[in-house]
């Protein structure tokens, strides 16, 4: 468990991610409840994933077979798709999440990307006429009162740049307890994470190997040579040493996998730690950022490039 000072609930320090582009309904569903199996409490999904669904199947099936003695074990985390990223369209679409889950609240609710969309049902990639700038005042103040309402136990973002909190921060009566961003050895945010900490704030880290596998994933990170050396010598997987050094951050992080052996490998991670020089040799890896907003979208706008320079921030 890791705490965040700006929110009321600890957010187990490991989730499983549920955003895949591989796997059906069906076998997400099963995988979260093997994941349940090898100890996963915290699994994170969004209106935009359409795992929603499948993971409400999956707790009312760990309830059934006893794996888990309430919903209160678990900590369930969704987002608003910028299809309701306006400050009306936020309860209506916390609420359809709800249904989807089939749950009374969730732990933690994200705004997904400081984006706006047409709001009907728009196939990836979007068109450039469908993005807005989102009224980040409006929907916060929405947000704020899904947590005031009960419907959320904590609120905050994903892929939200320094500035963009620094906003939300100037009127917020609850600040963000969480900010949900690309994060792993080859995209440190180490500004990032420091401007959060200073304000509160902890940082998730999504796609923690690269996302691989997965339309908008890569195997970068899988295959640095820098981390390969160090799990070789240490006897540890290049999984084990990504997330091993995330977690040395002072962060939580959401990794995904629908095997059993790797999902045990990912938890298994505390029981050693990276030497001064270990970490010293993954601060020096050439940084690069993957995962762009750009890559949902047809052709950018000025909204989206603006957004990804934003997101470049090192
Ligand atoms: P699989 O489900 O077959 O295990 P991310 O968490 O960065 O989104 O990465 C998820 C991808 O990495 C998935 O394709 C997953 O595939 C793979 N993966 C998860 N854990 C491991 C691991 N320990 N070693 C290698 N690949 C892994």
């Amino acid at each position: 468990m890791i705490s965040s000072s700006n929110g009321p609930r600890p957010i187990p320090l490991i989730g499983m991610g549920t955003a895949s582009s591989k796997e059906s309904g069906d076998q997400v569903t099963a995988g979260i409840i093997e994941a349940m199996k090898v100890g996963y409490r915290h699994f994170d999904t969004a209106a935009a994933y359409k795992t929603e669904k499948s993971l409400g199947e999956a707790i009312k099936e760990a309830l059934r077979l006893g794996l888990i003695k309430s919903r209160e074990e678990l900590f369930i985390t969704t987002k608003l798709w910028g299809n309701s990223a306006e400050g009306h369209l936020v309860l209506p679409a916390i609420k359809q999440s709800l249904r989807n889950l089939e749950l009374d609240y969730v732990d933690l609710y994200l705004i997904h990307w400081p984006l706006k969309l047409t709001q009907e049902e728009l196939k990836i990639p979007i068109p450039k006429e469908c993005i807005f700038p989102i009224n980040i005042k409006d929907v916060w103040e929405a947000m704020e009162e899904c947590q005031n309402l009960g419907l959320t136990k904590s609120i905050g973002v994903s892929n939200f740049s320094p500035t963009r909190i620094q906003d939300i921060l100037s009127f917020a009566k609850i600040p963000p307890a969480i900010n949900q961003v690309e994060m792993n050895p080859l995209w440190q945010q180490k500004k990032l994470n420091e401007f959060c900490k200073k304000n509160g704030i902890l940082l998730t880290g999504y796609s923690p190997l690269g996302a691989f596998g997965n339309a908008w994933g890569h195997n970068h990170v899988l295959e640095c040579d820098v981390l390969k050396d160090i799990a070789n010598s240490r006897g540890k997987t290049v999984a084990q040493v990504s997330l091993r050094w995330i977690y040395e951050q002072g962060v939580s992080f959401v990794v995904k996998s629908f095997n059993t052996e790797r999902m045990k490998q990912n938890l298994d991670i505390f029981d050693w730690s990276l030497t001064e020089e270990e970490l010293i040799k993954i601060s020096q890896i050439p940084q690069q950022k993957y995962i762009y907003s750009s890559l949902m979208v047809a052709e950018s706008n000025d909204v989206v490039t603006e957004l990804d320079a934003e997101l470049s921030f090192q």
